[in-house]
Protein backbone atom coordinates (compact mmCIF):
# COMPACT_ATOMS: atom_id res chain seq x y z
CA UNK A 1 0.00 0.00 0.00
CA UNK A 2 1.79 3.11 -1.26
CA UNK A 3 -0.65 5.59 -0.12
CA UNK A 4 -2.10 5.34 2.94
CA UNK A 5 -5.08 7.59 4.74
CA UNK A 6 -5.83 8.05 8.31
CA UNK A 7 -8.23 5.50 9.82
CA UNK A 8 -10.97 8.13 10.07
CA UNK A 9 -11.17 9.44 6.74
CA UNK A 10 -14.07 10.31 4.94
CA UNK A 11 -14.46 8.79 2.44
CA UNK A 12 -18.01 9.12 0.10
CA UNK A 13 -19.79 11.32 -2.95
CA UNK A 14 -21.48 14.27 -2.61
CA UNK A 15 -24.77 15.27 -4.37
CA UNK A 16 -27.62 18.12 -4.16
CA UNK A 17 -31.36 17.85 -4.15
CA UNK A 18 -32.53 19.07 -7.32
CA UNK A 19 -29.97 16.76 -9.27
CA UNK A 20 -30.97 13.72 -7.90
CA UNK A 21 -34.51 13.42 -6.28
CA UNK A 22 -36.71 13.59 -9.00
CA UNK A 23 -40.41 14.23 -7.93
CA UNK A 24 -39.97 18.00 -8.32
CA UNK A 25 -44.18 18.69 -8.50
CA UNK A 26 -46.23 16.66 -5.56
CA UNK A 27 -46.00 15.84 -2.01
CA UNK A 28 -46.12 18.89 -0.90
CA UNK A 29 -43.21 20.56 -3.09
CA UNK A 30 -43.19 24.33 -4.58
CA UNK A 31 -41.79 25.20 -7.34
CA UNK A 32 -37.97 26.40 -7.13
CA UNK A 33 -36.28 28.67 -10.25
CA UNK A 34 -35.01 25.79 -11.53
CA UNK A 35 -38.36 23.98 -12.29
CA UNK A 36 -39.89 27.45 -13.17
CA UNK A 37 -36.82 28.20 -15.37
CA UNK A 38 -37.39 24.72 -17.22
CA UNK A 39 -41.05 25.37 -17.65
CA UNK A 40 -40.53 28.84 -19.62
CA UNK A 41 -37.62 28.08 -21.56
CA UNK A 42 -36.81 24.33 -21.55
CA UNK A 43 -35.06 25.43 -25.37
CA UNK A 44 -31.97 26.00 -22.54
CA UNK A 45 -31.92 22.58 -21.06
CA UNK A 46 -29.44 20.01 -22.67
CA UNK A 47 -31.74 17.92 -25.09
CA UNK A 48 -34.78 19.68 -23.32
CA UNK A 49 -34.55 17.65 -20.21
CA UNK A 50 -35.63 19.90 -17.07
CA UNK A 51 -35.52 18.88 -13.26
CA UNK A 52 -38.45 16.90 -13.23
CA UNK A 53 -36.46 14.34 -14.77
CA UNK A 54 -33.91 13.77 -12.39
CA UNK A 55 -32.47 10.51 -11.42
CA UNK A 56 -35.20 9.42 -8.65
CA UNK A 57 -33.72 9.28 -6.19
CA UNK A 58 -36.67 10.31 -3.81
CA UNK A 59 -38.27 7.02 -4.83
CA UNK A 60 -35.39 4.91 -4.85
CA UNK A 61 -33.50 6.13 -1.76
CA UNK A 62 -33.13 3.10 0.07
CA UNK A 63 -31.67 0.90 -3.19
CA UNK A 64 -29.25 3.86 -3.77
CA UNK A 65 -28.01 3.83 0.05
CA UNK A 66 -27.40 -0.20 -0.15
CA UNK A 67 -25.10 1.06 -3.13
CA UNK A 68 -23.73 3.50 -1.83
CA UNK A 69 -22.68 1.21 1.32
CA UNK A 70 -21.57 -1.77 -2.01
CA UNK A 71 -19.46 1.31 -3.15
CA UNK A 72 -17.43 2.02 -0.11
CA UNK A 73 -19.33 4.97 1.53
CA UNK A 74 -18.70 5.89 5.27
CA UNK A 75 -20.22 9.35 4.65
CA UNK A 76 -22.50 10.97 1.77
CA UNK A 77 -23.37 14.67 1.50
CA UNK A 78 -27.07 15.62 -0.05
CA UNK A 79 -29.09 18.98 -0.26
CA UNK A 80 -32.00 19.57 1.43
CA UNK A 81 -34.54 21.20 -1.13
CA UNK A 82 -35.10 24.43 0.38
CA UNK A 83 -38.84 24.21 -1.98
CA UNK A 84 -39.77 20.93 -0.52
CA UNK A 85 -39.42 21.63 2.90
CA UNK A 86 -41.32 25.68 2.58
CA UNK A 87 -43.19 25.14 -0.50
CA UNK A 88 -42.97 29.23 -0.15
CA UNK A 89 -39.36 29.53 1.05
CA UNK A 90 -41.13 30.25 4.07
CA UNK A 91 -44.20 29.84 5.94
CA UNK A 92 -45.87 26.61 6.72
CA UNK A 93 -43.31 23.32 7.44
CA UNK A 94 -43.98 20.51 4.71
CA UNK A 95 -44.70 17.77 7.06
CA UNK A 96 -43.92 15.49 4.06
CA UNK A 97 -40.79 16.60 3.01
CA UNK A 98 -39.94 16.17 7.09
CA UNK A 99 -40.71 12.67 7.26
CA UNK A 100 -38.80 12.13 3.65
CA UNK A 101 -35.68 13.60 5.15
CA UNK A 102 -36.18 11.74 8.04
CA UNK A 103 -36.22 8.38 6.58
CA UNK A 104 -32.66 9.22 4.25
CA UNK A 105 -31.35 9.84 7.87
CA UNK A 106 -31.94 6.95 9.31
CA UNK A 107 -31.61 4.85 6.33
CA UNK A 108 -28.07 6.33 6.16
CA UNK A 109 -27.25 6.01 9.82
CA UNK A 110 -28.71 2.25 9.83
CA UNK A 111 -25.97 1.63 6.89
CA UNK A 112 -23.14 3.77 8.97
CA UNK A 113 -23.05 6.43 6.52
CA UNK A 114 -22.69 9.65 7.73
CA UNK A 115 -24.99 12.31 6.54
CA UNK A 116 -23.41 15.41 5.64
CA UNK A 117 -26.21 18.11 4.87
CA UNK A 118 -25.60 20.89 2.86
CA UNK A 119 -28.44 23.73 3.03
CA UNK A 120 -28.30 24.91 -0.25
CA UNK A 121 -27.28 24.34 -3.72
CA UNK A 122 -28.30 26.99 -6.26
CA UNK A 123 -32.31 25.76 -5.83
CA UNK A 124 -33.87 29.34 -4.58
CA UNK A 125 -37.95 28.65 -3.71
CA UNK A 126 -39.58 30.33 -6.82
CA UNK A 127 -41.88 32.72 -4.58
CA UNK A 128 -38.70 34.01 -2.81
CA UNK A 129 -36.88 34.79 -6.11
CA UNK A 130 -40.19 36.85 -7.34
CA UNK A 131 -39.30 38.75 -4.22
CA UNK A 132 -36.14 39.60 -5.47
CA UNK A 133 -33.63 36.41 -4.57
CA UNK A 134 -30.42 36.60 -2.55
CA UNK A 135 -30.78 40.52 -4.07
CA UNK A 136 -33.61 40.85 -0.97
CA UNK A 137 -32.45 41.14 2.74
CA UNK A 138 -36.13 39.35 3.32
CA UNK A 139 -34.63 36.06 1.90
CA UNK A 140 -31.77 36.26 4.23
CA UNK A 141 -34.32 36.12 6.84
CA UNK A 142 -36.30 33.61 5.17
CA UNK A 143 -32.92 30.88 4.83
CA UNK A 144 -32.08 31.93 8.53
CA UNK A 145 -35.82 30.16 9.64
CA UNK A 146 -35.23 27.77 6.75
CA UNK A 147 -31.66 26.79 8.20
CA UNK A 148 -33.05 26.81 11.92
CA UNK A 149 -35.78 24.33 10.79
CA UNK A 150 -32.95 22.01 9.83
CA UNK A 151 -31.47 22.08 12.63
CA UNK A 152 -34.05 21.52 15.12
CA UNK A 153 -35.89 18.24 13.19
CA UNK A 154 -32.27 16.59 11.97
CA UNK A 155 -30.07 17.86 14.48
CA UNK A 156 -29.30 15.21 16.88
CA UNK A 157 -28.39 13.24 14.07
CA UNK A 158 -26.59 15.42 11.85
CA UNK A 159 -23.26 16.56 12.66
CA UNK A 160 -22.13 18.07 9.95
CA UNK A 161 -23.73 21.09 8.34
CA UNK A 162 -22.59 22.92 5.27
CA UNK A 163 -24.43 26.29 4.62
CA UNK A 164 -24.07 26.62 0.87
CA UNK A 165 -22.45 24.67 -1.66
CA UNK A 166 -20.28 27.00 -4.29
CA UNK A 167 -22.01 29.80 -3.20
CA UNK A 168 -20.24 32.28 -6.34
CA UNK A 169 -21.94 30.04 -8.63
CA UNK A 170 -25.14 31.71 -8.47
CA UNK A 171 -23.52 34.77 -8.22
CA UNK A 172 -22.21 34.01 -11.84
CA UNK A 173 -24.43 32.05 -13.03
CA UNK A 174 -27.89 34.16 -12.59
CA UNK A 175 -25.94 37.75 -12.42
CA UNK A 176 -22.73 37.72 -14.83
CA UNK A 177 -22.77 34.98 -17.32
CA UNK A 178 -26.09 34.01 -17.84
CA UNK A 179 -25.78 29.93 -16.91
CA UNK A 180 -28.05 30.51 -13.70
CA UNK A 181 -32.06 32.04 -13.46
CA UNK A 182 -32.04 35.47 -13.39
CA UNK A 183 -29.68 35.14 -16.21
CA UNK A 184 -28.57 39.32 -16.15
CA UNK A 185 -25.58 40.80 -16.67
CA UNK A 186 -25.76 43.51 -13.37
CA UNK A 187 -22.76 43.32 -11.44
CA UNK A 188 -23.67 45.91 -8.69
CA UNK A 189 -26.87 43.25 -8.09
CA UNK A 190 -24.11 40.54 -8.35
CA UNK A 191 -22.29 41.90 -5.37
CA UNK A 192 -25.19 42.54 -3.28
CA UNK A 193 -26.30 38.61 -4.33
CA UNK A 194 -22.30 37.76 -3.09
CA UNK A 195 -22.88 40.08 0.18
CA UNK A 196 -26.49 38.44 1.46
CA UNK A 197 -25.13 34.71 0.71
CA UNK A 198 -22.17 34.93 2.65
CA UNK A 199 -24.35 37.11 5.35
CA UNK A 200 -26.72 34.20 5.29
CA UNK A 201 -23.83 31.92 5.82
CA UNK A 202 -22.86 33.53 8.84
CA UNK A 203 -26.28 33.78 10.22
CA UNK A 204 -27.12 30.19 9.41
CA UNK A 205 -23.85 29.78 11.79
CA UNK A 206 -24.92 32.21 14.37
CA UNK A 207 -27.95 29.82 14.75
CA UNK A 208 -26.22 26.82 14.89
CA UNK A 209 -24.32 27.54 17.59
CA UNK A 210 -26.76 29.30 19.38
CA UNK A 211 -28.58 25.72 19.11
CA UNK A 212 -25.36 24.61 21.52
CA UNK A 213 -25.52 21.11 19.66
CA UNK A 214 -22.38 18.95 19.33
CA UNK A 215 -21.85 19.02 15.55
CA UNK A 216 -19.42 21.56 13.06
CA UNK A 217 -21.18 23.86 10.65
CA UNK A 218 -18.74 24.78 7.37
CA UNK A 219 -19.40 26.65 4.29
CA UNK A 220 -18.39 24.26 0.34
CA UNK A 221 -16.06 26.54 -1.52
CA UNK A 222 -14.90 25.53 -5.21
CA UNK A 223 -11.43 26.89 -4.91
CA UNK A 224 -9.60 26.93 -8.24
CA UNK A 225 -6.09 28.15 -8.18
CA UNK A 226 -5.26 30.69 -10.58
CA UNK A 227 -2.11 30.27 -12.29
CA UNK A 228 -0.08 33.06 -14.19
CA UNK A 229 1.49 32.45 -17.61
CA UNK A 230 4.61 33.87 -16.67
CA UNK A 231 5.75 35.01 -13.91
CA UNK A 232 6.37 38.30 -15.73
CA UNK A 233 4.62 41.24 -13.12
CA UNK A 234 1.52 41.86 -15.46
CA UNK A 235 0.57 38.54 -15.31
CA UNK A 236 1.06 37.31 -11.81
CA UNK A 237 -1.00 40.59 -11.09
CA UNK A 238 -3.72 39.43 -13.19
CA UNK A 239 -3.60 35.98 -11.52
CA UNK A 240 -4.06 37.33 -8.28
CA UNK A 241 -7.10 40.16 -9.56
CA UNK A 242 -9.04 36.06 -10.68
CA UNK A 243 -7.67 34.68 -7.32
CA UNK A 244 -9.29 37.79 -5.27
CA UNK A 245 -12.40 37.94 -7.64
CA UNK A 246 -12.96 34.20 -7.81
CA UNK A 247 -11.57 32.35 -4.34
CA UNK A 248 -10.83 35.53 -1.76
CA UNK A 249 -13.98 36.73 -2.25
CA UNK A 250 -15.99 33.36 0.04
CA UNK A 251 -13.01 32.03 1.15
CA UNK A 252 -11.80 35.49 3.58
CA UNK A 253 -14.99 36.01 5.19
CA UNK A 254 -16.08 32.49 5.80
CA UNK A 255 -12.58 32.17 7.53
CA UNK A 256 -11.48 34.75 8.30
CA UNK A 257 -14.52 36.77 9.02
CA UNK A 258 -13.36 39.15 6.90
CA UNK A 259 -13.43 40.27 2.92
CA UNK A 260 -9.77 41.16 1.54
CA UNK A 261 -9.32 44.70 1.47
CA UNK A 262 -7.90 44.67 -1.93
CA UNK A 263 -11.45 43.76 -3.13
CA UNK A 264 -13.37 46.29 -0.56
CA UNK A 265 -11.11 49.07 -1.95
CA UNK A 266 -12.00 47.67 -5.72
CA UNK A 267 -15.68 47.70 -5.30
CA UNK A 268 -15.51 50.75 -3.49
CA UNK A 269 -13.36 52.71 -6.42
CA UNK A 270 -15.97 51.04 -8.62
CA UNK A 271 -19.39 51.92 -6.61
CA UNK A 272 -20.30 48.85 -6.27
CA UNK A 273 -20.06 48.58 -2.48
CA UNK A 274 -23.64 46.20 -1.44
CA UNK A 275 -26.19 48.16 0.70
CA UNK A 276 -25.63 46.54 4.40
CA UNK A 277 -26.30 47.49 8.27
CA UNK A 278 -24.45 48.22 10.60
CA UNK A 279 -23.93 45.12 12.49
CA UNK A 280 -23.70 42.91 9.47
CA UNK A 281 -19.57 43.25 8.89
CA UNK A 282 -19.67 42.24 13.05
CA UNK A 283 -22.08 39.42 12.51
CA UNK A 284 -19.63 37.89 9.52
CA UNK A 285 -16.41 38.68 11.83
CA UNK A 286 -17.94 36.93 14.62
CA UNK A 287 -19.07 33.51 12.55
CA UNK A 288 -17.07 32.07 10.97
CA UNK A 289 -16.86 28.21 9.37
CA UNK A 290 -15.58 25.21 11.75
CA UNK A 291 -15.08 23.17 8.62
CA UNK A 292 -14.52 23.87 5.23
CA UNK A 293 -15.44 22.39 1.93
CA UNK A 294 -13.45 22.26 -1.29
CA UNK A 295 -14.65 21.71 -4.37
CA UNK A 296 -11.81 21.23 -7.13
CA UNK A 297 -12.37 20.52 -10.57
CA UNK A 298 -9.60 22.19 -12.94
CA UNK A 299 -7.53 25.43 -12.29
CA UNK A 300 -7.47 28.90 -13.99
CA UNK A 301 -4.65 29.94 -16.63
CA UNK A 302 -4.69 33.34 -16.48
CA UNK A 303 -2.53 36.32 -18.20
CA UNK A 304 -2.71 39.86 -18.63
CA UNK A 305 -4.91 41.55 -20.91
CA UNK A 306 -3.58 42.18 -24.03
CA UNK A 307 -6.04 44.93 -24.98
CA UNK A 308 -7.47 47.67 -22.80
CA UNK A 309 -10.87 46.65 -21.70
CA UNK A 310 -14.24 48.28 -22.89
CA UNK A 311 -14.96 50.39 -20.51
CA UNK A 312 -18.72 50.60 -21.88
CA UNK A 313 -19.37 47.22 -21.62
CA UNK A 314 -21.13 45.58 -18.56
CA UNK A 315 -18.48 45.29 -15.62
CA UNK A 316 -16.76 41.65 -15.23
CA UNK A 317 -14.01 40.79 -13.52
CA UNK A 318 -12.27 39.43 -16.60
CA UNK A 319 -11.46 43.43 -17.09
CA UNK A 320 -8.63 42.43 -15.01
CA UNK A 321 -7.56 39.80 -16.83
CA UNK A 322 -7.97 37.19 -19.21
CA UNK A 323 -8.15 33.01 -19.63
CA UNK A 324 -5.24 31.56 -21.99
CA UNK A 325 -4.58 27.69 -22.93
CA UNK A 326 -1.35 27.16 -21.71
CA UNK A 327 0.47 24.91 -24.41
CA UNK A 328 0.90 21.09 -23.74
CA UNK A 329 -1.80 21.21 -20.60
CA UNK A 330 -3.75 17.53 -19.92
CA UNK A 331 -7.43 17.47 -20.92
CA UNK A 332 -10.29 15.24 -19.99
CA UNK A 333 -10.85 14.11 -23.66
CA UNK A 334 -15.02 13.58 -22.22
CA UNK A 335 -15.57 16.76 -21.02
CA UNK A 336 -12.97 19.34 -22.33
CA UNK A 337 -11.71 20.73 -18.79
CA UNK A 338 -8.27 20.98 -17.73
CA UNK A 339 -6.67 17.80 -15.58
CA UNK A 340 -4.07 19.47 -13.64
CA UNK A 341 -3.71 17.31 -10.07
CA UNK A 342 -1.65 19.38 -8.27
CA UNK A 343 -3.71 21.51 -8.53
CA UNK A 344 -5.31 19.56 -5.82
CA UNK A 345 -2.27 20.50 -3.45
CA UNK A 346 -1.73 23.71 -4.25
CA UNK A 347 -5.24 24.96 -2.79
CA UNK A 348 -5.06 22.43 0.32
CA UNK A 349 -1.53 24.08 1.30
CA UNK A 350 -2.70 27.51 0.79
CA UNK A 351 -5.51 26.93 2.81
CA UNK A 352 -2.58 25.30 6.19
CA UNK A 353 -0.69 28.54 5.00
CA UNK A 354 -3.25 31.69 4.86
CA UNK A 355 -6.23 30.29 6.66
CA UNK A 356 -5.21 28.96 9.76
CA UNK A 357 -4.62 24.69 8.43
CA UNK A 358 -8.39 25.07 9.38
CA UNK A 359 -10.41 21.28 9.03
CA UNK A 360 -11.32 20.93 5.41
CA UNK A 361 -11.96 18.08 3.25
CA UNK A 362 -12.46 17.82 -0.44
CA UNK A 363 -15.92 18.07 -0.99
CA UNK A 364 -16.10 17.48 -4.58
CA UNK A 365 -13.45 16.41 -7.39
CA UNK A 366 -14.82 14.31 -10.70
CA UNK A 367 -14.57 13.80 -13.70
CA UNK A 368 -17.46 14.21 -16.19
CA UNK A 369 -17.62 12.23 -19.52
CA UNK A 370 -19.89 12.89 -22.39
CA UNK A 371 -21.64 9.44 -23.79
CA UNK A 372 -20.46 7.28 -21.04
CA UNK A 373 -22.59 4.39 -22.54
CA UNK A 374 -20.11 3.90 -25.36
CA UNK A 375 -18.02 2.45 -22.07
CA UNK A 376 -20.44 -0.55 -21.11
CA UNK A 377 -19.14 -3.60 -21.66
CA UNK A 378 -21.33 -6.68 -22.39
CA UNK A 379 -22.61 -7.59 -18.88
CA UNK A 380 -23.85 -4.08 -19.21
CA UNK A 381 -21.25 -2.45 -16.82
CA UNK A 382 -19.46 0.54 -17.29
CA UNK A 383 -15.43 0.23 -17.43
CA UNK A 384 -14.53 3.33 -16.53
CA UNK A 385 -10.27 3.14 -15.53
CA UNK A 386 -10.13 7.04 -16.60
CA UNK A 387 -11.72 7.73 -13.45
CA UNK A 388 -10.28 5.30 -11.33
CA UNK A 389 -7.00 7.02 -12.98
CA UNK A 390 -8.33 10.40 -11.81
CA UNK A 391 -9.66 9.76 -8.02
CA UNK A 392 -5.59 8.05 -8.07
CA UNK A 393 -3.72 10.95 -9.21
CA UNK A 394 -6.18 13.21 -7.26
CA UNK A 395 -5.81 11.77 -3.77
CA UNK A 396 -1.51 11.14 -3.99
CA UNK A 397 -1.58 15.03 -4.01
CA UNK A 398 -3.81 15.00 -1.11
CA UNK A 399 -1.63 12.15 0.42
CA UNK A 400 1.19 14.78 0.12
CA UNK A 401 -0.60 17.34 1.33
CA UNK A 402 -1.69 14.90 4.32
CA UNK A 403 2.14 14.41 5.00
CA UNK A 404 2.85 18.20 5.04
CA UNK A 405 0.49 18.66 8.13
CA UNK A 406 -2.85 19.96 5.82
CA UNK A 407 -5.59 19.08 8.42
CA UNK A 408 -7.68 17.46 5.24
CA UNK A 409 -10.36 14.66 6.81
CA UNK A 410 -11.54 13.08 3.43
CA UNK A 411 -12.43 13.15 -0.11
CA UNK A 412 -16.22 13.43 -1.70
CA UNK A 413 -16.12 12.31 -5.03
CA UNK A 414 -18.80 14.31 -7.29
CA UNK A 415 -20.80 12.33 -7.52
CA UNK A 416 -22.61 8.90 -6.14
CA UNK A 417 -24.68 8.25 -9.04
CA UNK A 418 -25.00 10.14 -12.63
CA UNK A 419 -27.47 12.80 -12.20
CA UNK A 420 -29.01 16.16 -13.50
CA UNK A 421 -26.62 18.50 -13.85
CA UNK A 422 -28.67 22.39 -14.52
CA UNK A 423 -28.26 23.60 -18.09
CA UNK A 424 -26.06 20.51 -19.26
CA UNK A 425 -28.82 18.35 -17.80
CA UNK A 426 -27.72 14.63 -18.42
CA UNK A 427 -24.53 15.59 -20.94
CA UNK A 428 -21.82 14.78 -18.63
CA UNK A 429 -22.17 11.60 -16.12
CA UNK A 430 -19.86 11.60 -13.19
CA UNK A 431 -21.40 9.09 -10.91
CA UNK A 432 -19.40 5.68 -9.25
CA UNK A 433 -23.22 4.19 -10.43
CA UNK A 434 -24.90 4.86 -13.63
CA UNK A 435 -28.45 5.26 -14.41
CA UNK A 436 -29.80 3.71 -17.38
CA UNK A 437 -32.46 6.65 -18.35
CA UNK A 438 -34.30 4.42 -20.64
CA UNK A 439 -34.77 1.43 -18.89
CA UNK A 440 -36.78 2.81 -15.73
CA UNK A 441 -33.85 4.61 -14.47
CA UNK A 442 -32.18 1.04 -13.78
CA UNK A 443 -28.46 1.30 -11.28
CA UNK A 444 -25.41 -0.28 -12.04
CA UNK A 445 -22.35 -0.04 -9.76
CA UNK A 446 -19.56 0.97 -12.47
CA UNK A 447 -15.68 -0.08 -12.30
CA UNK A 448 -15.14 2.85 -10.13
CA UNK A 449 -17.51 2.52 -7.59
CA UNK A 450 -16.09 -1.39 -7.10
CA UNK A 451 -12.88 0.34 -7.24
CA UNK A 452 -13.85 3.14 -4.52
CA UNK A 453 -15.35 0.48 -2.47
CA UNK A 454 -11.43 -1.32 -2.07
CA UNK A 455 -10.12 2.02 -1.22
CA UNK A 456 -12.09 3.23 0.99
CA UNK A 457 -11.91 -0.90 2.89
CA UNK A 458 -8.08 -0.49 2.55
CA UNK A 459 -8.06 3.49 3.39
CA UNK A 460 -5.94 4.13 0.46
CA UNK A 461 -4.51 1.97 -2.80
C1 LIG B 1 -20.08 21.26 -9.60
C2 LIG B 1 -21.47 21.52 -9.01
O1 LIG B 1 -19.31 22.40 -9.56
O2 LIG B 1 -20.08 20.84 -10.96
C3 LIG B 1 -22.48 20.45 -9.44
O3 LIG B 1 -21.44 21.61 -7.60
C4 LIG B 1 -22.36 20.13 -10.93
O4 LIG B 1 -23.77 20.86 -9.06
C5 LIG B 1 -20.91 19.74 -11.25
O5 LIG B 1 -23.25 19.14 -11.30
C6 LIG B 1 -20.67 19.28 -12.70
O6 LIG B 1 -21.04 20.17 -13.66
P1 LIG B 1 -21.23 19.79 -15.19
O7 LIG B 1 -21.61 21.04 -15.87
O8 LIG B 1 -19.93 19.25 -15.71
O9 LIG B 1 -22.30 18.76 -15.29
Amino acid sequence: MNYLFPDDFWWGSASSATQMEGHAEGDGKGQNIWDYWFETEPHRFHNGVGPNHTSKFYEKYKEDIQLMKEAGHNSFRFSISWSRLFPDGEGEVNQQAIHFYEDVINELIIHNIEPFINLYHFDMPLALQKRGGWESREVVDAYVKYASTCFKHFGDRVKKWFTHNEPIVPVEGGYLYGFHYPAICDFKKAVQVGFHTILASAKAIEAYHDSRQDGKIGIILNLTPSYPRSQHPEDVKAARMADLFFNRSFLDPSVKGKFPEELVALLKKENFLPEMKEKDLETIQQNTVDLLGINYYQPRRIKAKEHLPNLHAPFVPERYFDYYEMPGRKMNPYRGWEIYEKGIYDILMNVKKDYGNIECFISENGMGVENEERFRDETGKIIDDYRIEFMQAHLKWIHQALKEGVNVKGYHLWTFMDNWSWLNAYKNRYGLVSVHLEDQYKRSIKKSGQWFAQLSKNNGF
